[in-house]
């Protein structure tokens, strides 16, 4: 079955690179985007000599173009590059899902919670991108640590916040394609919450000398 391209904005860095191997190697053609089309190239190719066999293409190209050619496009860039980067991808946005992995954290305290002006990240990217953009808040709590590595289990549950259930479904799809079990956790309102939880996931990190603490949420079937 033929599954959606996904353009990963940010995907030379630590997080996005992983996630675009795990949906690579799940059949879903990447493009990965960056300021330097170059880098975005060189870190494609890298990234493909990780995927095993029949895994889909991953290519680079600049941050806008890449918008551009992805069905589905997933933010993955530092809370200080959101506003730049978005004014380049508004236009190749329009019309589609985008699922926002970004976390605001406010340097040094990192595993500190802050909450931007607007009460979250992804309420601020709603608002630059504009009523046509369905905007969606994923991954916000799976550390960038293990991604690569496609035989390493995920251990933590994706929280989902929207407010377009389709575009929720989207980002569900990609929570349950990257190995990982995705939570409807509301609208978009509440991306303030798993934005906030990976400060302190941070300091998790920290206090008990692990590289990569995660959540799982009790209670409910996991087959749903
Ligand atoms: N790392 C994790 O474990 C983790 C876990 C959960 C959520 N997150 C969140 O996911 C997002 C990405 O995290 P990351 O660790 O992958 O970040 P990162 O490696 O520091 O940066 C990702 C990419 O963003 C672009 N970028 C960096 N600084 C920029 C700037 N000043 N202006 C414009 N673009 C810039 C770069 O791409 P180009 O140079 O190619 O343009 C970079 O490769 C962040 O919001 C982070 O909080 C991270």
């Amino acid at each position: 079955m033929a599954r959606f391209s996904i353009a990963v904005i940010g995907g030379t860095g630590a997080e996005g690179s992983g996630l675009c191997v795990r949906w690579a190697a799940a059949g879903y053609p990447i493009i990965i985007g960056s300021r330097s089309p170059e880098k975005a190239q060189r870190v494609a190719q890298e990234l493909r000599e990780l995927l095993p066999p029949h895994s889909a293409p991953i290519t680079g190209d600049a941050n806008g173009p890449a918008a551009e050619a992805g069905q589905v496009v997933v933010l993955s860039v530092p809370y200080s590059a959101q506003e730049a980067t978005l004014h380049q991808i508004r236009p190749g946005c329009q019309g589609k899902v985008l699922v926002t992995v970004v976390v605001p954290l406010k340097p040094p305290k990192v595993a500190q919670v802050w909450r931007p002006p607007a009460g979250s990240a992804a309420e601020e990217a709603q608002a630059q991108l504009g009523p046509n953009v369905r905007v969606v808040a994923a991954f916000q709590n799976v550390s960038a640590a293990h991604l690569k590595e496609l035989d390493h289990p995920v251990d933590c549950d994706i929280l989902v916040a929207g407010d377009d259930p389709e575009a929720k479904a989207v980002a569900m799809e990609l929570a349950r394609a990257a190995g990982m079990f995705p939570v409807d956790a509301g609208p978009l309102a509440n991306a303030s919450v798993p934005e906030g939880l990976t400060a302190v996931l941070i300091g998790i990190n920290r206090q008990y000398r692990v590289r990569g603490s995660g959540i799982r949420i009790t209670g409910i079937p996991r087959e749903s």
